[in-house]
C-alpha cells in the first residue's frame, strides 16, 4: 500500500506556543487514521497546515506523493483534499444545496462562482446532481432550500460533511464530525465515514469520542503538546502506558 498523506517534520508555532512540533506520520491509502489528544494538543492546527490554512515554520506535507506544502488551499482541494471545520464554515446566506454545490465545483472547469451565477449552465446542473447525492446520503434532502445561516449546529455539521464529500476527495480531513450531534446523526455519520473509506478515500479523523474513534479507525495517532505521543492500531494505543497516563486515564473519567 502507498501513503496518500505524508507529514514530515511539520512545525507550526504561534508566538511561543509550539502548536505542532516536528511531527511526522503518514496515512496509507484507503485507511482511516484517528488523531486524538487533549484540548490544545494541536489537532486542528495540524489540519490547518495540511489543508493550507496556516503556513508551517518547518516541514513538508505530501498528498499522493506530491509536495503541497506551499500550495494555497484551493490548489490542494483541486488535487483531491477536502476538509470539514470544527467551527462551521458555511456560507450563511446561501442555501444548503448551494453550500454543498461549492464542494462539487472543485472539479468542474469554470469554478463554483461561475456555476452559482449561472455562467456555466451545464456545470451547474452537474454540480447540483453531485450535491443532491450527498444531501441524500446525510439525510438532508428536506433542508436543501433552507438558508445555511438558519440551521442549527448539528444540521450545519451534516452540511459541512456533505460539502466535503461532494468534492469526491482522495483525502478527507474531518475535525470532530460528531461532536455536538444527536445520537441518531452520530450513527449516520459513522456509517457514512465507513462507506467513504470503502469507496477508497483516505481519511484523517479528529474526534474526542473514544468509542467512535476506536471503532472506526485503522490506526490512531496520539498528539500531546504538538508532538507524537503514540501511534498504532487502536488496541495497542489504548494500552500504551504513556497514553493512559497523559490522556486516556483522565479522559475515561471526564
Ligand atoms: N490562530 C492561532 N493563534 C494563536 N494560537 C493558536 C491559534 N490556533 C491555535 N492556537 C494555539 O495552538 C495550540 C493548539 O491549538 P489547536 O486548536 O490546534 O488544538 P486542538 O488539539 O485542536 O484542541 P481542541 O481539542 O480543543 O480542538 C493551543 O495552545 C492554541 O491556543
Ligand atoms: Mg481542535
Amino acid at each position: 500500500m502507498s501513503a496518500t498523506l505524508a507529514v514530515e517534520g511539520l512545525s507550526v508555532a504561534f508566538g511561543g506556543v509550539k502548536a505542532v512540533d516536528a511531527l511526522s506520520f503518514s496515512v496509507e491509502a484507503g485507511t482511516i487514521k484517528g488523531v486524538i489528544g487533549p484540548n490544545g494538543a494541536g489537532k486542528t492546527t495540524l489540519f490547518n497546515a495540511i489543508s493550507g490554512f496556516v503556513a508551517p515554520q518547518a516541514g513538508r506535507v505530501r498528498v499522493g506523493g506530491r509536495d503541497v506544502t506551499r500550495l494555497r488551499p484551493q490548489a490542494r482541494a483541486a488535487l483531491g483534499l477536502a476538509r470539514t471545520f470544527q467551527n462551521l464554515q458555511l456560507f450563511a446566506r446561501m442555501t444548503v444545496l448551494e453550500n454543498v454545490m461549492v464542494g462539487a465545483h472543485v472539479h468542474l472547469a469554470s469554478g463554483w462562482l461561475a456555476g452559482l451565477l449561472g455562467l456555466a449552465r451545464r456545470e451547474g446542473q452537474q454540480a447540483e446532481a453531485l450535491a443532491r447525492v450527498q444531501l441524500a446520503r446525510l439525510g438532508l434532502e428536506a433542508h436543501a432550500g433552507r438558508r445555511a445561516g438558519d440551521l442549527g449546529f448539528a444540521e450545519g455539521k451534516l452540511v459541512e460533511i456533505a460539502r466535503a464529500l461532494a468534492a469526491s476527495p482522495q483525502l478527507l480531513l474531518l475535525d470532530e464530525p460528531i461532536a455536538g450531534v444527536p445520537l441518531h446523526d452520530q450513527r449516520r455519520i459513522a456509517e457514512v465515514i465507513r462507506s467513504v473509506r470503502a469507496g477508497g478515500t483516505t481519511i484523517l479523523l479528529v474526534e474526542h469520542n473514544m468509542r467512535v474513534v476506536m471503532d472506526l479507525c485503522d490506526e490512531i495517532l496520539v498528539m500531546h503538546h504538538g508532538a507524537r505521543l503514540a501511534e498504532g492500531p487502536p488496541a495497542q494505543v489504548a494500552h500504551d502506558p504513556d497514553v493512559i497516563a497523559a490522556y486516556l486515564g483522565t479522559a475515561a473519567h471526564a
